[in-house]
Order: C-alpha cells, then sequence, then structure tokens
C-alpha cells in the first residue's frame, strides 16, 4: 500500500464556471481509521453536475463542501484496512467520499456493493449508485408517464436524461429529447429509440417543440430548468408533470435566473411540479436496481460511460459537465476492481 494519499481540496468557492485554482491537488499522509472505521482505496470517482453544488456556499440539500476539505464525491472503492467487523479487507464499497486515493469510510457514509453477477463492478457503479435511480424514481414515482403519453426530457444524452427517455419508451410513450450536439441527437434516436431528438443549440427549439409534440407534453423531466423549461412549459397538457431533476443551467450562473416565464401554465393547467433528490427514495434502490437491470440484461435499456483515468485528472474532466463535453456517464477511474 502507498504510504502518501492524493487529495483533491476546495480552496476557492466558485464564481461561475469552475476554475483551476478552486481546487488543489496534494500529497499527504494516510489517514489512520478509528474504531468503528476502515480505510478504502478508491477504485472509481463518478462525477457529477452536483459537484458544483457543493462547491458553493448556497441553501442546498446537504451542507456545501467546507473551504479547505476534501472535495466530496460519489464513490466506489475497496476496503484496505479495517477496524469494523462487518468490512472486511477486500470488500468493496461504494457511497459518498471524497476525492482521494485513501480514505476514511464508515457504514453511514458507504455501503457494500454485494456482488454485482456478470455485470463489472465498473458497470454497476456507473450506472446503479446514482443516476440509474434517479431516472428510476424521477420519472416513474413523479412524472407517472402513462401509455400514449408524449414526455419530454432534457438533457437526454446524458446520465440521467438517457435513461429516463428509454424508460419512458418502455412505458409506450412518445419521447422526445432535446441535446446540444448532432452526435449526440443521432445517439438517442438511432441507438436509444428517442423518437425526435431537438439540437437545443443549433435548431429553433420553440418551434421543434411544437411539431416534436403534436399531443402536447404530459410529462417534462427537468434537468436544466431556464429556457428549455419555460418553452415545455408553454406545451403543458391538463394534469401534466414535471419532476423537477435538476437546474444544470443555473448551477454556474452569477446572477439569479430569471423565469419561468410561463409559470401561469401551473394554474391554467393543474400542473404537478416536483423537485426531488434521489436520496429520498435511498429504501427503495434494490427495486430500481432489480428492475433496470432486468431491462439492461433484456437489451431494453442501453447505457453509455465515459471514463477518464487518473485521479489527477477530476478537475479538468469534471468541467465537462457544464460544457455538454461528455455523453452518458462521467467517471475517473483509479484502478479497475
Ligand atoms: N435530483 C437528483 O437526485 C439528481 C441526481 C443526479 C443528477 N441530477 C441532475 O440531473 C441533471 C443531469 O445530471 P447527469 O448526472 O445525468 O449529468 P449529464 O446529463 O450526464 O451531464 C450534464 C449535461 O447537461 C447538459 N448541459 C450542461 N449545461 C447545460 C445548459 N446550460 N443548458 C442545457 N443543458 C446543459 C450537457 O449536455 P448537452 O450537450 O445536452 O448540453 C451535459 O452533458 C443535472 O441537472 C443534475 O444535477 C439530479
Amino acid at each position: 500500500m502507498s504510504k502518501i494519499n492524493r487529495v483533491w481540496r476546495l480552496r476557492k468557492r466558485p464564481v461561475g464556471d469552475i476554475t483551476d485554482d478552486v481546487l488543489s491537488f496534494e500529497e499527504e499522509s494516510l489517514p489512520e481509521p478509528s474504531d468503528g472505521e476502515f480505510l478504502v482505496r478508491l477504485n472509481y470517482l463518478s462525477l457529477d453536475p452536483t459537484n458544483r453544488i457543493w462547491m458553493s456556499d448556497t441553501d442546498q440539500y446537504m451542507p456545501p463542501v467546507e473551504l479547505d476539505a476534501p472535495m466530496r464525491g460519489i464513490v466506489c472503492g475497496t476496503v484496505v484496512k479495517s477496524h469494523h467487523p462487518d468490512y472486511a479487507e477486500g470488500t468493496i464499497v461504494s457511497g459518498l467520499g471524497v476525492w482521494s486515493d485513501y480514505q476514511i469510510a464508515t457504514p453511514q457514509t458507504v455501503t457494500p456493493m454485494g456482488d454485482t453477477g456478470a455485470v463489472p463492478v465498473v458497470d454497476a457503479f456507473s450506472t446503479f449508485a446514482v443516476v440509474g435511480p434517479t431516472a428510476y424514481f424521477g420519472l416513474l414515482d413523479i412524472g407517472k408517464p402513462k401509455v400514449g403519453e408524449t414526455v419530454v426530457v432534457s438533457a437526454a444524452a446524458g446520465a440521467v436524461g438517457s435513461i429516463v427517455g428509454q424508460i419512458a419508451k418502455i412505458k409506450g410513450c412518445r419521447v422526445v429529447g432535446l441535446a446540444g450536439t448532432d452526435e449526440k441527437c443521432t445517439w438517442i434516436q438511432d441507438d436509444l429509440g428517442f423518437d425526435v431528438a431537438i439540437n437545443y443549440r443549433t435548431e429553433d427549439v420553440p418551434k421543434r417543440l411544437v411539431t416534436a409534440c403534436p399531443d402536447g407534453i404530459d410529462v417534462y423531466f427537468d434537468n436544466v430548468g431556464g429556457e428549455i423549461l419555460d418553452e415545455c412549459l408553454k406545451l403543458m397538457n391538463f394534469e401534466g408533470r414535471i419532476p423537477t431533476c435538476g437546474l444544470i443551467s443555473h448551477y454556474n450562473a452569477t446572477e439569479p435566473v430569471p423565469g419561468p416565464y410561463n409559470y401561469a401554465m401551473i394554474l391554467m393547467q393543474r400542473l404537478r411540479v416536483q423537485g426531488f433528490i434521489v436520496l429520498d427514495f435511498a429504501e427503495r434502490y434494490p427495486e430500481a436496481i432489480a428492475v433496470l437491470g432486468q431491462w439492461m440484461a433484456e437489451g431494453k435499456i442501453k447505457v453509455r460511460t465515459e471514463i477518464i483515468d487518473g485521479l489527477e485528472n477530476a478537475l479538468q474532466t469534471v468541467k465537462k459537465l457544464y460544457t455538454g463535453a461528455n455523453t452518458g456517464k462521467l467517471l475517473i477511474r483509479v484502478k479497475d476492481v
């Protein structure tokens, strides 16, 4: 085992885009687990849009990362030293950790991955740790799509959005996705089976949404907020549902984001707009993993993971989420399991 631990620490709160001086990458000595704790060596680090939220000192669903503290992240790692009877060395765990090669964990922060069967650990972590359950509960519990309805999803070639669209197809819906490049649009339409893909950066979104949704929108799965939310509000049907999953167009904003201007549609069309955090459904994760796993095995859901090697690349890689340079789930690999 190395005696050196490389750690990303939050040094400055970002204003606007994440800049290079926001985090520092330093060599430190290995932490020592106390009773009830164990030392985990990082295998994979999930990079998520919420990383930018955690860096900010704003009201959020968890305390922000403190200045000079290690950067928080969703991690998958291997127990290498244990002072906990239930976590033997060699146990593969996942959960909430930090951006460092080695870290102290407890049963409150991580849980064993268990036997992932024929599914490689990296794929199980990539799909089931966060984004699969987010898509599953957000769409099915909050969006409640019915056969024949129209579901629109933004950031549709991203980790959550690409799964949302495919679940909506399984449920017999017409599915329209918005994404930021032609390559992404081709992928979700030709490979994932979306009915229509709209490149929101190059196409006339209001016009394209009207033609793509001739019967209006019943469910708008919102990953981005901002102008796309506003355009979708205009087309919402009576008693439509809007699961508010994320607001990525707001995360790097330096001024409050105005709108939505079509807010009145919530009243006129008796809409339900509900925010959720996937952690709200933590007790039902096994259900989501079982159903999604079955759909994946049957070829009904395809996932894409973009793996970048090296913890030293975490800062440059996380920026991709806010420029649209990623397709599917973005992970850092430190060491394969
Ligand atoms: N509520 C929860 O518990 C929960 C859990 C996980 C994720 N989320 C949220 O779900 C959303 C998607 O997360 P993810 O992990 O699946 O990430 P992702 O979609 O794989 O990556 C983010 C994507 O958002 C798009 N994007 C970035 N800036 C944008 C902007 N200004 N306007 C429109 N699109 C923009 C980019 O794709 P384009 O090329 O299409 O622009 C980018 O690839 C995020 O808002 C995230 O915060 C919520």
